[in-house]
Parts: structure tokens; sequence; C-alpha cells
């Protein structure tokens, strides 16, 4: 916040409001002067003021008036009272109503000035918060983990658990499954959480911009390096740093990596000076980490290092019931966002969506159901509205299956699926055999013998 403290200042009698404005612009405030407290307050309404200076005796709203409707509608705005000689008690009034300070007329200069500063400086303080909550809020409401599956209320459990330590954590999980949502989880709900969450992408960087990207480099360290800069550990001290795709990592950037997890100092390429930071440290890959260790390509104890906390992400298509509140979600968040009113979708729709493989995962659904939101003509969501790949009958079959174990019975399981298929047919034709059975492509005799072999009854 470079600007300058704005300061309004409020007083019936026009050459002491002059001489108050010039005093105070010269001390480099930025000063609007007004007469007539109504107007002040009209005026408040429509700017960003840090601190009112109010004369206490005025016609129609007095300096307390003025001080009330302050606190009350905006708490964070300092209030300076000046009162004439000799009215001491309403000024020990005015401190009980929660002004900032108040000063007797006549008063020097620098007494003024004094307090100006005082009241901007803790202003300018409740400003900063102000803006901060703003932001995190934001971002948290943003970044709000939609679930209700039992696999998406572990990955909240371990959230939590982890949050308030600064334990590395490790995030698996294929593309999309939301681990930098989780990642930021993570920081927004620490005791971080004011401090910086700063995020490097070690798959988009080549090897040798990486290293000055992390640690940062002194002037002249290299050809290109015109000035000092520092490097993602630093930017992300006393916060979170996010070290996504880490499995891109070479040997050689591993290497440096785990020395800083191991000593919490690192230099500057081409310095001397060990630099410590207080971070913590949160890193995601799609990779099978294990895997790479086994081949040699990921350091074995830097994994142990990383993963100290591991998170798995499921995969969307092992927890389908989150499919429809995912849905529900990203319709508010698409309509919001391309400014139009929400849709639902139809039932017939949202089985298609939960029945999907989703190899794009979370991801992905989003972008179907921000592009059917878009595209769609009619009031609701239906199939027809939906991506051909979705509506694909065998993909449909696939996930039916993935849903059943490896190990089954399968005569068993054929007929408990046949059962299934024969009751939800009947249920769809309002119990009527003769639409059942056309439903299942079967005459009405044999749906009948179907029906007394499963004992379904409710006809
Ligand atoms: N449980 C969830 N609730 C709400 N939104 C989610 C959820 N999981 C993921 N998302 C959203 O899905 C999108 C993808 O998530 P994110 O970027 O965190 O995935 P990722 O695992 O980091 O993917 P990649 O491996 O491709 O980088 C983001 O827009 C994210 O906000
Ligand atoms: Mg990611």
């Amino acid at each position: 916040m470079s600007e300058r403290s704005h300061i309004l200042v409020i007083d019936d009698e026009k050459n002491y409001l002059l001489v108050l404005q010039t005093l105070l612009e010269d001390a480099g405030y930025a000063v609007t002067a007004v007469n007539d407290p109504e107007t002040a307050l009209a005026f408040l309404e429509e700017s960003e003021v840090d601190v009112v200076v109010t004369d206490m005796k005025m016609p129609k709203i007095t300096g307390q008036g003025v001080l009330q409707r302050v606190k009350k509608s905006w708490p964070h705005i300092q209030v300076l009272i000046m009162t004439a000689f000799g009215s001491i008690e309403s000024a020990v009034e005015v401190m009980k109503f929660g002004a900032f300070d108040y000063i007797t007329k006549p008063f020097s200069n620098d007494e003024l000035l004094l307090s100006v500063r005082n009241a901007a400086e803790l202003a300018r303080a409740h400003r900063q918060y102000r803006i901060l909550q703003a932001a995190m809020e934001d971002r948290y409401g943003v970044h709000k983990i939609v679930g209700r599956s039992r696999a998406i209320h572990d990955v909240l459990s371990m959230v939590d658990r982890a949050a308030p330590s600064r334990a590395t954590v490790l995030i698996t999980g294929e593309s999309g499954t939301g681990k930098e949502l989780v990642a930021r989880a993570i920081h927004y709900t620490s005791p971080r959480k004011d401090k910086p969450f700063v995020s490097v992408d070690c798959m988009a960087l080549n090897p040798g911009v990486l290293e000055s990207e992390l640690f940062g480099h002194e002037k002249g360290s290299f050809t290109g390096a015109v000035a000092m800069r520092r490097g993602r550990f630093e930017q992300a001290d006393g916060g979170t740093l996010f070290l996504d795709e880490v499995g891109e990592l070479t040997l050689d950037l591993q290497v440096k990596l785990l020395r800083v997890l191991q000593e919490r100092r690192f230099e500057r390429v081409g310095g001397t000076v060990p630099l410590e930071v207080d971070i913590r440290i949160v890193a995601a890959t799609n990779k099978d980490l294990t895997g790479l260790v086994k081949l040699g390509q990921f350091r074995d104890d830097l994994f142990y290092r990383l993963n100290v906390v591991h998170i798995p992400m499921p995969p969307l298509r092992e927890r389908r019931e989150d499919v429809p509140v995912l849905v529900t979600h990203f319709v508010e968040k698409a309509a919001t966002e391309n400014n139009m009113p929400p849709k639902s979708f139809t039932p017939e729709a949202l089985n298609y969506l939960t029945g999907y493989e989703w190899p794009g995962n979370i991801r992905q659904l989003e972008n179907v159901v921000e592009s059917c939101l878009v595209l769609g003509s009619g009031a609701a969501i239906g199939v027809d509205d939906l991506p051909p790949d979705i509506r694909d009958e065998e993909a449909q079959f696939k996930s039916a299956v993935d849903l059943l174990p490896v190990e089954l019975d399968l005569a068993d399981t054929l007929e408990k699926i046949e059962a299934a298929l024969i009751r939800r047919a009947l249920a769809r034709a309002k119990l009527k055999q003769v639409d059942a059975a056309k439903y299942l492509g079967i005459s009405k005799s044999l749906l009948q013998y179907k029906l007394g072999k499963y004992g379904i009854t409710g006809h």
C-alpha cells in the first residue's frame, strides 16, 4: 500500500479548516476538508478515508455524533476530536465512544501532527488486515473442497490433521483430482495462512532456470543476471512452498532440494551467504514416486523427506457419489462466472455423468458442466446436450462394471444384475408388465418367467 493516508477534516469554521488542510497536506497527507458534518458523512460513503479529524462543537451534528456514525459504519476509520479548551468532560465522553484521541484547542502543530500520524498508522494496519482478510475469504471460498464420499472425507480429515503442523505433505493422484486445491486448503487452514502461498511448477521450467527460480540468484552470477533476485524459497518465508509436479525434478536438483529440506538453509545461485527460511513444503505429483525410486530416477532419501504426511487423491470414478454435488457446485460457479442463471441437469443426464469414467477427473467434469451450461439451449440440461463421448454406451458399461469387485461369482453376479434391471424396468413402467417387457426387449411371457424366478412381486 503505497498511497498516502487519506484524512477527512471537519470544522464549521472555514478559516480554521483551511489552516488544518494546509498543515496536513504539507505533512504529506491526502486531505479532504469539509465545513459541514452532513456532507462529510455523505463523503465517507463514497471514499476510502483513514482518519477523520473533527471539531466537537458544530451546528446540527456534533463531533460526538460524527464519531458515533463513523464507528457504526466504518469501525476501521480512526477519529480524532478537537475540543475547545475547558470541555474536558465531553472529551472523556468521546473516548468512551471509541475516539482515537482528542486534542484541546488551541493546540500546537506538532501536537496535532503526532496524533494524526498515530491514528493513520493504526488505520493503515486495519486496512491491510481487511484486504488480507477479504483475499483469504475469496480464495478459501473459491477453493472449497466439495464432496460427500467416504474418500473425500478421509482427504478432508487428513487436511485438518496436517494443517496445524509444519510437517511436509506429499499429495499424489491422477491429473485433475484436486491436488493443488488440497495444497491450498492446507495452507489456508494452517497458522501460516496470512503469509504467502508460493507455487512452483517443476515441470514448466527447464532445470537451469528452475534452480534460480527456487533459490534466487546474485547479481552477475550468470549472463542475464543483471540484478539480484529472490527465489521462491525466500518469497515463501513464513508461509508455504508448493512444489507441483515434484516428480519432474532432475537428480541434480533433487540433491539441492534435499539439502534445503534437511538444513532449512541455502544460498542464492552465485552467492556464498547462507540464507535461512521458515517454510512449510507441500509437494504434489501424478507420477508413481515409489516406482521412480526403484528405477533410480528419484532419490529415495528425498522421497522419504517429502512423504512425511501422504495424501492420496482418489480418482473421481472411485467416488462417483461425489458427482452430483460437484455438478451442483460447478453449475453455481460457472453461472456466477459467466453471469447467467444456473440450470439443472435432468436425472437422465446426471446418470450419464455419474456413470462416466472421467479420465481427466474433476477438472474434466468442471469443463463439461461449464460447456453444457453455456451451450445448452433448453431450460434444463438433458442427455442430448452432453458431449458425445459421455453419452457413449460402451463407457457406460465399463463404468458400471468398475463398480463391481474383481473377485466375484460370475453367475450369481449376472443374475443379480438381471434382477436389478428387471426391477428398474418395472418401476419405470409404473408396474405395467407389457411396457417393462418392451423396455427390456423381451416378450411378456419371458418377463413373467423371470419375475417368478427372481421372486419379484409388486404387480
Ligand atoms: N473436491 C473438489 N471440490 C471442488 N472443486 C474441485 C475439487 N477437486 C478439484 N476441484 C477443481 O478441479 C480443478 C482441478 O483441480 P486441481 O488443479 O487442484 O487438480 P490437480 O490434481 O492439481 O491437477 P493436475 O495434476 O492436472 O495439476 C480445479 O478447478 C479445482 O478447483
Ligand atoms: Mg495441479
